[in-house]
């Protein structure tokens, strides 16, 4: 019988692609959304894209009875992936406990009704911003972490530390961690994508709605970093490349391959790409010129990080395969198709 998969925030995008990726390899899905930063029509995308409808449930997560109850009526459930979160990070700034909040109580509610349910399997959405400024390039999962720069960050942080007490607490819950790096791109059928709410704070959302004409000008933060052409490095990785590596955790936790009843992964490509890099990456791609202006650094920014994804690899077998071009084509493709909705 098909494993019952519960992916939190399935409705957002790396939820959306990776219940994709889920259903094609023979999961059944459960979303649960709330519907805070998405949208329900992201399902007819899943479904033209797979040719199965997952089922949806729309609740808030930091509904501790709503939790509960959900579980009480799913007795059948194998795993939680749980992307639920919100992911703004100058927003964080603004409204931090809103964001200690949704994100924590969210992950306790869940934590607690697995306990309590005897579901024993979690994917966690971690972020490479746990790093901060790593000393050592390209980072590895056992590079010691810094003080969160946003309350975002930090809710990351604890949700780490908060999965490993439950699972070391627990005799029954095993969890893996995925600390992504710079997800970008859409789904090469352009059913779904990043949807982004007012003003885009990523670089790659920002460049294909300059590309498009939604804004005017984009403003490259900084270009006298200390790297090669002044401007800072990240590890953009195709937003299918990241969803298939939750399948790939889960069935590491599922058919029993763990090393340990908690572990953490980098996802990444490996290869640190420059502002100006990804640049030229859309107008190679797009054959537009980007017009774009160098403005004074972003507070909070760290200057360069790529991952060490070789654990990954070996441990997952998962490696990506799509190139940056490929992956800014793809959010290009998505953009042009997303115009009307704008
Ligand atoms: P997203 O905003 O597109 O998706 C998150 C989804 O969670 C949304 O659909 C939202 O409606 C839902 N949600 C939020 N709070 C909820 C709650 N309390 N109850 C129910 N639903 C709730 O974000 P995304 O980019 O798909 O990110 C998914 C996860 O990956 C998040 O945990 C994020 O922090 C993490 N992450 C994202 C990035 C990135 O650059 N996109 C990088 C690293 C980590
Ligand atoms: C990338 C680069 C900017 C916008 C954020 C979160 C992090 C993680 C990933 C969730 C930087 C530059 C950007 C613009 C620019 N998310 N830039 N002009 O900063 O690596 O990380 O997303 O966990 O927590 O902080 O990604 O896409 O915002 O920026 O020049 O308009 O592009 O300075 O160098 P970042 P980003």
């Amino acid at each position: 019988m098909a494993k019952k998969i519960i992916v939190t925030g399935g409705t957002g995008y790396i939820g959306s692609h990776t219940t994709v990726e889920l259903q094609q390899e023979g999961f059944d899905v459960i979303i649960i959304d709330n519907l805070c930063n998405s949208e329900k029509e992201v399902i007819d995308g899943i479904e033209k894209i797979t040719g199965v409808r997952p089922e949806f449930e729309e609740f808030d997560l930091c509904d501790r009875n709503k939790v509960v109850d959900f579980f009480r009526n799913n007795t059948d459930i194998d795993a939680v992936i749980h992307f639920a979160a919100l992911k703004a990070v100058g927003e964080s700034v603004n409204k931090p406990l809103l964001y200690y909040h949704n994100n924590l109580v969210s992950l306790m509610n869940l934590l607690e009704s697995m306990n309590q349910f005897k579901t024993g399997s979690m994917v966690f959405s971690s972020s490479c911003t746990v790093y901060g400024q790593p000393v050592r390039l390209p980072v590895t999962e056992k590079e010691p972490l810094q003080p969160a720069v946003s309350p975002y960050g930090n809710t990351k942080q604890i949700g780490e530390d908060i999965i490993r007490d439950a699972v070391t607490s627990s005799g029954n819950l095993k969890a893996v961690s995925l600390r992504y790096f710079n997800p970008v791109g859409a789904h090469p059928t352009a059913l779904i994508g990043e949807l982004p709410r007012g003003v885009p704070e990523n670089l790659v959302p920002f460049i294909t709605q300059t590309g498009i004409g939604i804004r005017k000008q984009l403003k490259v933060f900084g270009d006298n970093y200390n790297t090669p052409d002044g401007s800072c490095i990240r590890d953009y990785l195709h937003v299918v490349d990241l969803a298939k590596a939750h399948v790939a955790a889960l069935k590491r936790i599922l058919e029993g391959n763990m090393k340990n009843n908690y572990e953490i992964f980098n996802l990444g490509t490996g290869t640190g790409v420059s502002v100006f890099e990804a640049i030229k990456s859309f107008e190679r791609v797009s054959g537009l010129k980007l017009n774009y202006k160098v403005e004074g650094r972003r507070a909070g920014d760290i200057e360069q990080i790529w991952a060490d994804p070789s654990y990954a690899n070996n441990e997952l077998k998962w490696k990506t395969v799509s190139t940056l071009d490929e992956a800014i084509k793809s959010a290009w493709d998505w953009e042009q198709k997303c115009k009307s909705k704008h």
